[in-house]
This record gives structure tokens, C-alpha cells and sequence, in this order.
């Protein structure tokens, strides 16, 4: 009897040891530990063996089902183990890897990336960037900026008033007063922003974007303005590019310019094909900005924070940047800014 559960041990070990995977050794537990398995059939029956023989035999077989149990339980744990590595390999996922990066939608609007470009020009000649409230007191807007109590931008009808003395600031200039007040000479800054007017065609909306530009400090002169709206106007429109000064008036420089720049779709008013240019409609120049020196009557309200208009001089300049972005790709109409035409913005950016 004992060599019968030697043998049957050898064979189930052979068995357990070869079983490929869970099922099979499921199957394999089954054939020799299973209810109409041979082993616990002979356990079941050693009551009925001679006394003499039980023991030694329900002893074996007792030991035989003990060790098959130790091998099936690690087997298993053997098996589990191959077979979630190999499903691990199988859908592999590295956690370690960027994530799918979501499909590029959407893309910056043409105002932004022109504001952008006009940025890094001015910073590339030293200057920072600052920004101001978009609602203004009368007095930045316009009483600090020499503007008189009779100037027409203070009506009603060219200006939204929040209050009494409150406006949606009509141009980014007022910041020139704020950042003086902030900082003492010399200053180097640009402002960009967005201005209100009550105006509204095919030029004109409500709502618009500026870049001011104020510098101030020691020996500044007018053509410390025209060199540095040289090299903005060649940076934007082409190397070839010259600008020009015209005498203009703002309350807040003296002298004031308009400032133009050369038409970049023709020679000298004429396009190749021997037509009036439509762009600088024959003239060769195109008006890009109002400048100007800051009046000394601008230092005045801001004399006690370090700017003694005997001492020192600054030039400002203000630009829309619509008219830039306009000018510079062929915009027909200024209200596209605004109006969100997939057509439109899919083209920039
Ligand atoms: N603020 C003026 C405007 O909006 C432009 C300007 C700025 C002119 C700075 C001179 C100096 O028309």
C-alpha cells in the first residue's frame, strides 16, 4: 500500500511541477486531490484497513496529500506571479510618459501676437512693459495730461463716464502720469492696453488696443523718438523703411508729431503696375502714430516724485495696435478684430 502512495506522489509531483499554467494545475489538483481522487479515496478507507496497517498507511498518505498541498499552494503562487508579469508585458502602460498631448485647438488672436511682436521690439531697445487701469480718473485721463477744461475728448459724446470723475480711459497715455509717479527718471516703459471711445464705423469701434510708449531722462531729444520709431518701423514693416515727422498737436507733448513711415506696397505713391497705390493712396507715406515731447506742463504734476522739467525731457508715443496689425497683413476692415470669424482667425496665429 505504501508503494502505491509513493507512487502516486512521484506522479502528481511530476504533474505539479510541469503544469503550464492555473488551469492546469487546477486540473491537476483535481485528478489527485480531488473528491473521486485516488489518494483521499485511500485515506477515506483506512478505517477499514487491519488494525495493523493503519497507521503506517493513513501516516503516508496523510504526509503524500500534506507535501502535494505545500507544492500545489506554491506552484500556484509560482504561476500567478509568470502569469501577471506577462500580462503586465502584454498591456504594457508607462506611467513615466507624458500624457497624450490634447490635439492643438484654437490658436493666438491676431491682436495678441501683434501686441506681442511690438513688445519685443521695444524690449529689445531697453524698455519695460507696464499696464494700467482700463477705468481712469479725469484726472489721469486728462487734467494731469494738460488737457484743458474745455478739450472736446472730455464731452460725453466722445467719452464713456463711469462717474463724475471716472472714464473708460480714452487712450493709454494716463499710465505716462502713474508710472512717474511710481518711479523716478530715467524711464523707459510701454503700456499696452485696451482704450474706449463712443465710436463706431468701419474705423472705429468702441472698444480698441493702444501701446504707449514713454521715455524719459537727460538729453533726450526729438530724434532719440525718431531713431527709436525708426528702428520699430524697420522691425515691423521691413528694413527698408523710412519714417517722417509731422507737426501735430496732442496737449501733452510739445512739439506733437504724427509720425509716418514709408509705404511698403509701392514706389514713391505708384504700385508695379503703374497704379495709384491704394494703400498710402498715392501719397508714399502711411500715418502709424501720434508722439511727441512730453510738455514740461505733463513734469509739472509730477515734479515732487523726481522730474524737474529743467532737469530733465522725455518723448511719448501712442499707437493702435489694429492699425499696426491692419497694416502690416492686408486687414480690410477694423471690426474683423472683433466680430470672431473662424475665417478670420484661422488665417493668424
Ligand atoms: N494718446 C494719444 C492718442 O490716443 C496718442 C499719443 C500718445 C500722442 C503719446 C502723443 C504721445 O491719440
Amino acid at each position: 500500500m505504501n508503494d502505491r502512495i509513493d507512487e502516486i506522489r512521484t506522479e502528481a509531483e511530476a504533474a505539479i511541477a510541469a503544469a503550464p499554467d492555473s488551469a492546469a494545475l487546477e486540473h491537476t489538483r483535481i485528478q489527485y486531490l480531488g473528491r473521486k481522487a485516488e489518494l483521499p479515496n485511500l485515506l477515506r478507507g483506512v478505517a477499514e484497513l487491519p488494525p495493523e496497517q493503519r497507521g503506517a498507511v493513513g501516516k503516508a498518505a496523510n504526509q503524500a496529500r500534506q507535501t502535494l498541498d505545500r507544492l500545489i499552494e506554491a506552484r500556484a503562487g509560482e504561476l500567478a506571479a509568470q502569469e501577471l508579469d506577462a500580462k503586465l508585458v502584454e498591456d504594457r502602460v508607462d506611467v513615466t510618459l507624458p500624457g497624450d498631448p490634447p490635439p492643438s485647438i484654437g490658436r493666438l488672436h491676431l491682436l495678441t501676437t501683434t501686441r506681442r511682436e511690438i513688445e519685443d521690439i521695444f524690449i529689445g531697445l531697453g524698455f519695460n512693459v507696464a499696464e494700467g487701469p482700463e477705468i481712469e480718473t479725469v484726472y489721469y485721463n486728462f487734467d494731469a495730461l494738460n488737457h484743458d477744461v474745455t478739450h472736446p475728448a472730455r464731452g460725453r459724446t466722445d467719452t464713456f463716464y463711469a462717474g463724475p470723475d471716472v472714464v473708460l480711459r480714452t487712450h493709454t497715455s494716463p499710465m505716462q502720469i502713474r508710472a512717474m509717479e511710481l518711479q523716478c527718471p530715467p524711464i523707459y516703459i510701454i503700456v499696452p492696453g485696451r482704450v474706449y471711445r463712443r465710436d463706431s464705423d468701419i474705423t472705429h469701434t468702441p472698444q480698441f488696443h493702444q501701446i504707449e510708449g514713454l521715455a524719459v531722462d537727460t538729453d533726450i531729444t526729438l530724434a532719440d523718438l525718431q531713431g527709436t520709431l525708426l528702428a520699430f518701423a524697420r522691425a515691423t514693416f521691413g528694413e527698408e523703411r523710412q519714417v517722417r515727422l509731422r507737426p501735430h498737436f496732442f496737449p501733452f507733448t510739445e512739439p506733437s508729431v504724427e509720425v509716418d513711415v514709408s509705404c511698403f506696397n509701392c514706389k514713391d505713391g505708384t504700385t508695379a503696375d503703374g497704379r495709384r497705390c491704394p494703400l498710402c493712396k498715392g501719397t508714399a507715406w502711411i500715418e502709424i502714430l501720434g508722439a511727441g515731447m512730453v510738455d514740461p506742463n505733463v513734469f509739472a504734476y509730477v515734479r515732487q516724485h523726481g522730474y524737474d522739467p529743467e532737469r530733465i525731457q522725455g518723448f511719448a508715443f501712442g499707437m493702435g495696435i489694429e492699425r499696426i496689425a491692419m497694416l502690416k497683413h492686408g486687414v480690410p476692415d477694423l471690426r474683423l478684430f472683433f466680430d470672431n470669424d473662424i475665417r478670420f482667425l484661422e488665417q493668424f496665429g
